[in-house]
Formats: structure tokens, C-alpha cells, sequence
């Protein structure tokens, strides 16, 4: 009797409660049916026949499902949903949900997750992986609580920025953050190709400045660059997860690897040498020269012709040896280059001084003047504030990596903001989304990043995601703290902030 009674102690008890789930981003609503679901070694994910992209999604679920259980969950098209399994559906009958949003249904033998695209379905994937482990225990059962999640973002951008230029990070690195990314429903990567330090990205019409402009980094380490194939397999394997690439060329300043690699764009004509420090706002292409714009016009053809999704990033900031004029003048040539090539344009918040053309986006980082100026001269706005988002911050005085330029970067604090109440004359209406960038002047490998990375960024991607009525610190750091098994299981090496209750 006692050992059974110890057994029954031992055994986890089927979770049947799903509001007590800790999903980030947090979802628009989970209402629980009290019953649970059962994976098993027959369990299958089925989508409908004929819905665009579901194929693909099933597929990267049922792969999620396999490595969790080490079961061998098929994919099959159905014309209607099964009697039991995991069943994908598209459908636009629930126009709340927009294109990205979900209803995922946890019945005790069949889970449907129903939404109007693709990605909405992916989005409901994550959220049923989120009620599993990211590993299962030798010969655990996997159960999921019963009931319903209604949910879709506020936000259409939510995304995070890698600087690979300063130091340079290749492409399985790359795929690891997408992947991370995918889990907390984020959907855009803007990567920092080039600046001072190193040009990221082959050229095939201006090889050098891989050749000379990609040959170094911070630090002098021997930098690198994609190939046009290596960036085409990043954008693809992003696109898989619903990841939207948004490549940026910082131009006119943050140019020194580019002026070293081809001495036409300086106006001296003086090719300068590789630059391997990190000051900023010392170099600048020669804006009244002719050859500069038809370099800018190579590159980005080149680039956009890669690139399937909507954004060309142009930079604009930190052009301080610019003169105004020329600034502006280089920016409104650069402006039309990529709407010339069917994109539409985003700059960091100072290029809301040139003249903004329709589509264009302003990314606020430093400059609320700046900011509204891009509003009232009908740009959208991206909320990158460096005070709360930049991710090289440091959390505190003794974060060993990181700089603090824009103060110290606590999870709470990077987390308790509104990007709809930031910057006065900025409304939700203005607001394209949320980007938490990594500078990496001190980041120099995978684990590093992931320190700084971690455990802020589930915090941005549910200020992209959940409504602000939903957000409250107090509760979301029990949902992180719970989190933090899963960056464990995902060996994630996180920071684990003493504001955070971590279980042991
Ligand atoms: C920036 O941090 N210079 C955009």
C-alpha cells in the first residue's frame, strides 16, 4: 500500500488547466475545458488540402513534435478535419483574427488550429508547442491541457536586429536565431550588413567589398561575409518560419568598409584603411559624386533582387561628417534607388530630414524630434528606443558584456513600456511595430549574444504581440521564470536576472 501510494506520487498528474500554461507572448485569450490530450506514437498533424503554405507547416510541427517526443508524428492532407489528431485549417471566417491570427482548439482527440493564413497557423503551432516540454523525459507521456486559445497580435513588425558587421556571425549562427526567434511568434530579422567595420555581403558587381570591406571586424579577427547563395539560404530558411529578412546598407555614414575597399567613393579619391575600433560618425560616402549613386544603385539591385521581402533598410544615422544638405540630398537619391526596385524603405529615425517617400518607415532610436518629423511628414514608425530595447545594453553595472551609453537595461525595464504611449505626437496608428536590436561591438560569439539576448527578448516579442491591457511585470516574470527551464533545454546561456523567480 505504501509503495503504491509513493508510486502514485510520483506519477505527474495529467495537466488539465490551460490557463495556467505560461505562453510568451502572452495570448489575446485561453479559456480552459478542464480534460486533457494525449500525444501518441499514431498521433498525426493533418492540414487541409490545397491551403497555400500548409504543407510546409505542418510539416515544421509535426519535425517540432518529433524532437520533443521522439515519436514518429507523420503529416497528412485531409479534405476535413479528422476524428482525432492535430489538424491545421485556413480559413477567413473570423475576421478578428487577421492574417496572422489563430484559434487553437485542445479537444481530449483532436486539436484544430484554425486561422486565416499559414502563418497563423504556424503562430497557433507555437503556442500548442508551448504547452509541451522542449524535451521530453525518457519514456514521459505527453499530455496537453484541454481547451481554447483565441488570439492575434497588435502589432504586424515584431522583430529583432543583428549587427553582423561588427562582428560577423555566419549562417548556421544566423538559422539559430531564426529559430529562436520563431518560438515568441516574432516575424522580422533586419540584419546589419555593413558598417564601418565590415561589408557582410557579396557584391558581384563591386567584389572588394567583400574582398577588402569583409576581410576584418572589431577587434581585427578575420570578419567574413555571406555569399549571395549563403544570404538566399538565410532568407529561405527564414521564410519558413514566417520570418521576413529586412537586409539594411548604412549609407552615408558607417561606410569606412566600403571606402576602403573602393577609393572612388571617397572625395579625395584616397582609399581609407580597414577600421577595426568602434567609434561612430566619422566616415561618409561623397555624396556629390555620380559613382556613389550608381554603387548605391548595384548594390541595391543586387540585394533586393534576393530579397522577397517588402523592406529596404538604407541606415541614415550617425552621419555626423555629412554635411546637412548632402545628407539630405544622398537620402532622397537613396530613397528613390529603392522604391526604383519595387521596396519600401526604412532608415533609422534621422532620415525623417530628407524627404520621405510614401511606404517609408522611420526607426526610432534616439531622436524624438526626429521621430515626429518622419509622422508628420506621413512616415510610420518602428519602435527600437535604445533606453529600452537595444539588447547590447547592459542589465546592470556588472553585466560583463555590453556598453551602457543608453543606460542599464534591467528585464523589468526593457519589459514595462508602451510603444503607443512613448513618444508624444506617436500613436498606435503610427506604428508599424517593435524591434529590439543587438549592436555587437562587445558580442563576439554565439553565447555571448545569447546572454544579452536572453531573457529580454521574449519581453519585446509580447510587446509586439500582446494588447497592453494584457501586460503586467508581475505576472509576466512568472511566465518567464517558467521559460527558464525551456532556455535549458534549448541551452540557451541566459542571464538569469535576480528579478526573475527561476525555479532550481
Ligand atoms: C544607432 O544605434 N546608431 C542606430
Amino acid at each position: 500500500m505504501a509503495a503504491l501510494l509513493f508510486l502514485a506520487a510520483c506519477t505527474p498528474k495529467a495537466p488539465t488547466d490551460l490557463t495556467q500554461t505560461g505562453f510568451i507572448p502572452q495570448p489575446a485569450s485561453v479559456t480552459a475545458t478542464g480534460d486533457a490530450f494525449k500525444v501518441f506514437a499514431t498521433t498525426a498533424v493533418y492540414y487541409q488540402s490545397g491551403a497555400e503554405g500548409l504543407q510546409h507547416t505542418a510539416a515544421y510541427l509535426a519535425g517540432q513534435l518529433i524532437g520533443i517526443s521522439g515519436l514518429t508524428i507523420s503529416t497528412e492532407a485531409a479534405d476535413k478535419a479528422p476524428s482525432r489528431g492535430i489538424y491545421l485549417e485556413v480559413s477567413d471566417d473570423d475576421a478578428e483574427l487577421g492574417s496572422e491570427g489563430y484559434e487553437l482548439n485542445i479537444g481530449k482527440r483532436l486539436v484544430t488550429i484554425k486561422a486565416g493564413s499559414a502563418a497563423g497557423c504556424f503562430y497557433g503551432g507555437q503556442t500548442l508547442l508551448q504547452t509541451l516540454p522542449v524535451k521530453a523525459a525518457e519514456g514521459e507521456e505527453l499530455t496537453i491541457a484541454t481547451g481554447t486559445v483565441h488570439d492575434f497580435p497588435e502589432y504586424v513588425y515584431r522583430g529583432f536586429m543583428l549587427d553582423v558587421a561588427r562582428h560577423f556571425f555566419g549562417v548556421e549562427d544566423v538559422k539559430r536565431v531564426i529559430d529562436l526567434l520563431a518560438v515568441y511568434k516574432m516575424n522580422a530579422l533586419h540584419l546589419h550588413l555593413t558598417d564601418d567595420q565590415g561589408w557582410r555581403i557579396e557584391i558581384k558587381s563591386w567584389p572588394m567589398l567583400t574582398e577588402i570591406g569583409g576581410s576584418t571586424e572589431v577587434g581585427g579577427g578575420e570578419g567574413g561575409f555571406y555569399t549571395q547563395e549563403q544570404y538566399v539560404e538565410i532568407v529561405k530558411y527564414a521564410q519558413e518560419r514566417h520570418i521576413t529578412i529586412i537586409p539594411e546598407i548604412d549609407m552615408p555614414g558607417h561606410t569606412n568598409a566600403a571606402l576602403a575597399s573602393y577609393a572612388e567613393l571617397n572625395c579625395d579619391g584616397k582609399a581609407r584603411e580597414l577600421y577595426t575600433g568602434t567609434d561612430v560618425g566619422f566616415s561618409t560616402l561623397c555624396t556629390d559624386k555620380e559613382i556613389t549613386y550608381q554603387f548605391v544603385d548595384d548594390v541595391v539591385k543586387e540585394i533586393t533582387a534576393l530579397t522577397p521581402g517588402p523592406w529596404f533598410h538604407i541606415g541614415g544615422d550617425e552621419s555626423h561628417v555629412t554635411a546637412h544638405d548632402d545628407y539630405v540630398y544622398f537620402i532622397d537619391r537613396a530613397q528613390d534607388i529603392v522604391v526604383k526596385y519595387g521596396k519600401k524603405v526604412i532608415g533609422w529615425d534621422e532620415i525623417a530630414n530628407a524627404t520621405p517617400v510614401e511606404g517609408t518607415t522611420v526607426q526610432f532610436w534616439a531622436d524624438v524630434e526626429n521621430t515626429t518629423m518622419g509622422v508628420e511628414k506621413g512616415a510610420s514608425v518602428l519602435i527600437s528606443p535604445a533606453a529600452r530595447a537595444y539588447l547590447d545594453m547592459q542589465y546592470d553595472s556588472t553585466t560583463y558584456l555590453g556598453l551602457h551609453w543608453a543606460g542599464y537595461i534591467e528585464v523589468d525595464h526593457g519589459y514595462t513600456w508602451d510603444p503607443a504611449t512613448l513618444v508624444e505626437g506617436v500613436t498606435k496608428e503610427n506604428i508599424l511595430g517593435v524591434e529590439a536590436p543587438l549592436w555587437t561591438e562587445t558580442i563576439t560569439s554565439m553565447d555571448e549574444l545569447e546572454y544579452m539576448v536572453f531573457p529580454r527578448l521574449p519581453g519585446y516579442a509580447e510587446i509586439g504581440w500582446t494588447t497592453p491591457a494584457l501586460r503586467n511585470w508581475e505576472t509576466y516574470k512568472l511566465r518567464l521564470a517558467d521559460h527558464g527551464k525551456r532556455f535549458e533545454d534549448l541551452d540557451i546561456d541566459f542571464y538569469r536576472s535576480p528579478l526573475v523567480p527561476w525555479s532550481e
